[in-house]
């Protein structure tokens, strides 16, 4: 898919790893609609880049039907839908309660399958849906129980709506990767010693850059989004491994 004078959504867009995506969309000539629920930075972003910025939280189904509606009267239809927002909460296993639980689970994969089902209606042959997961879809770790286990929903999810939407023509694959240096671990600014421990963590021995992600989901959107379907690709330096 070539990307110019597409019509393409990316949740989460006003920082980080959505932004960045946003940034090399706009390069590559689409009209990008930046969803994001905070309004201070979305805004920012959107002055920053050329993108449209629609304030959205996922966890909203009223909010996402207003953002289809804003598509539908700005655009009449839309090619690719990039489900990245996400938030974490980082508790030990005594510490976690059921509503943090609830509150990652209704934002993460509750979020998703909202944007999924609603916004897929703007979608015809040849659309396609980018969701970004994580190596913790399927690796275990401690402490963030509720985001892992939002991941390991979008995956199977990926795969149940690839399945949905294929009679339309419509194709969903998602991505995998390890830490990169976005807002969601400012800890690696402010604590250096926790990104070297990250660090080690990665046979390569580097931490990703939200500029490297952006151009894997480039890379799958433009040039592998036409027949593959239901799939997940990994890009992590080896995180997946150890
Ligand atoms: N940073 C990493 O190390 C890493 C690793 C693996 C996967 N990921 C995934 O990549 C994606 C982007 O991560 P990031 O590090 O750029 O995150 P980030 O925290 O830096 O940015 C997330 C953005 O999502 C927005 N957001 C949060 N909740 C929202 C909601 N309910 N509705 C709309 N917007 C909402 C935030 O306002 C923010 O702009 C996420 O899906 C995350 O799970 C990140």
């Amino acid at each position: 898919m070539d990307l110019k004078n597409k019509t393409v959504i990316v949740t989460g867009a006003a920082m980080g790893i959505g932004k960045a995506c946003a940034v090399l969309f706009q390069e590559y000539g689409a009209h990008v609609i930046i969803a994001d629920m905070n309004a201070e930075e979305g805004k920012k972003a959107a002055e920053e880049t050329g993108c449209d910025f629609f304030v959205t939280n996922i966890a909203e189904k009223e909010d996402v039907l207003a953002l289809k509606e804003y598509v539908l009267n700005q655009y009449g239809s839309l090619d690719v839908l990039v489900n990245n927002a996400a938030k974490q909460t980082e508790k030990s296993f005594s510490d976690f309660t059921v509503e943090d639980f609830a509150s990652d689970i209704n934002v993460n994969l509750t979020g998703t399958f909202a944007c999924i089902r609603i916004l897929s209606d703007l979608m015809s042959k040849g659309s396609t849906i980018l969701n970004m997961l994580s190596v913790h879809y399927e690796q275990p770790r401690l402490n963030k129980f509720a985001y892992d286990a939002s991941k390991a929903g979008i995956a199977i999810l990926t795969k149940e709506s690839a399945l949905a939407l294929a009679d339309r023509g419509i194709t969903v694959n998602g991505i995998s990767y390890g830490a990169v240096k976005t807002p969601m671990n400012r800890i690696f600014e402010e604590q250096p010693e926790v990104m070297e421990s990250a660090k080690a963590k990665v046979p390569l021995k580097w931490i990703g850059k939200p500029e490297e992600i952006a151009q894997f989901a480039y890379t799958i959107i433009t040039q592998f989004s036409e027949y593959s379907t239901g799939s997940i690709f990994t890009i992590d330096g080896g995180r997946r491994l150890k």
